[in-house]
């Protein structure tokens, strides 16, 4: 087979990962008799203040052709990140249908967690994240700015569509590993949205009779992802609390930079997309330090995706293997001092 993939490398270490990774994706990919075309986009923060907008108003057109999005990822220091955000990311996420966010959450061997006691494997679990709707609907408005009676309504949204879209595939998921699905949501105190959600897990569930359905409030959630993390296996929640909590997820698992993410539309009709969890990074960017094995993970999960699992499966095990090899290069927010090119250089050298 023989794909053609998207490539936005957006922002800041956005751009910096997704330049490192891209070669090596393609040459894994060819070692597996799988061939890859990429198409660069230099949409993002400078196009917008260069020409006024991140991407062009048929961007959605552009891209829809295409068997997959690489994304790096975008926000720049001079750009508001509302502006970002509702430029690029979001508006190819509900353009596409893209309902699903799954992320998976790993502690590899060889990587520390912040959390005592935890070893390699030990923490295990994947986000699935409504991404289409929820608390990120545009639905809202600001009026008599500037006076007393300013008024702000941001209004979430969600549908059956949307949301038994994003809980069939994590039944699934939840089927196929250890069996246990984590409803995450904060219906006590929002009655309408989230009981909703509940009501639709429940239905879901009832397809699901294998499936032990956990149902958790997003505080007690955060609590518990960082009490007891080895306990959950597929966690369900709404856009907003599937965004904080896959940070948590980052965070418990050595480093937000290994953390990869996907945005799928599940029915097939419009290009998926793949990028790591992190944004563009103020702090490190142009450095040259930022880790890029969260989107080498990304692309391990756009093969998967594709049903290429050997280019995947061996993406996947890369990362693993020179995670747990104390002698190979490392960036600094996992205890090294390399630089992004080392890493994946090495890499290089273990899987082509
Ligand atoms: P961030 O994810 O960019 O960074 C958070 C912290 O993690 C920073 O200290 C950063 O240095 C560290 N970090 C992140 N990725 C890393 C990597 N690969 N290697 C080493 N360290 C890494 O989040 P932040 O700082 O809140 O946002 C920066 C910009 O990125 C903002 O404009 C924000 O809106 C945008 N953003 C974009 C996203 C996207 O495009 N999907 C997602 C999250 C944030
Ligand atoms: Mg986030």
């Amino acid at each position: 087979m023989s794909y053609e993939i998207a490539v936005i490398p957006g922002d800041g270490i956005g751009n910096e990962v997704v330049e490192a990774v891209e070669p090596l994706l393609l040459d894994v990919a060819d070692a597996h008799g799988v061939g890859v075309e990429t198409t660069w986009f230099d949409w993002g923060s400078q196009r917008y203040l260069d020409e006024g907008a991140l991407m062009p108003d048929d961007g959605l057109d552009q891209l829809a052709e295409f068997d997959a999005i690489l994304l790096g990822a975008v926000g720049h220091p001079e750009v508001p990140d509302h502006v970002t955000l509702r430029g690029l990311r979001l508006p190819i996420t509900k353009g596409f249908n893209q309902h699903v966010c799954k992320r998976p959450t790993y502690l590899f061997e060889g990587v520390q967690s912040p959390l005592r006691g935890y070893e390699g494997g030990d923490i295990d679990f994947v986000v699935y994240r409504q991404n289409t709707e929820g608390e990120y609907a545009d639905v809202g408005g600001r009026e008599h700015q500037g006076f007393a009676n300013e008024v702000a309504v941001q209004a979430s949204v969600f549908t059956r569509e949307g949301t038994e879209k994003l809980l069939r595939p994590a039944f699934e998921a939840a089927s196929e590993r250890r069996g246990k699905l984590t409803n995450v949501t904060k219906s006590n105190a929002q009655a309408h949205g989230m009981v909703f959600w509940d009501d639709m897990v429940e239905e879901v569930s009832e397809d699901y009779p294998d499936v032990e359905v956990e149902r958790l409030l997003v505080d007690a959630a955060s609590m518990d992802m960082v009490r007891r993390p080895d306990e959950f296996d597929v966690v369900v929640a709404s856009n907003l609390f599937g965004d904080i909590l896959t940070d948590i997820g980052g965070g418990i698992s050595g480093s937000l930079g290994l953390a990869p993410s996907t945005n799928i539309n599940p029915d097939g009709t419009y290009p998926s997309m793949f990028e790591p969890v992190h944004g563009s990074a103020f702090d490190i960017m142009g450095e040259g330090i930022a880790n890029p094995l969260g989107m080498v993970l990304s692309g391990s999960l756009m093969f998967e995706h594709l049903d290429e699992d050997a280019v995947a499966d061996a993406l996947w095990h890369g990362v693993a293997t020179q995670l747990a090899d104390d002698d190979a290069p490392r960036t600094a927010d996992i205890g090294g001092g390399a630089t992004t090119e080392a890493v994946t250089d090495d890499l290089y050298d273990r899987l082509v």
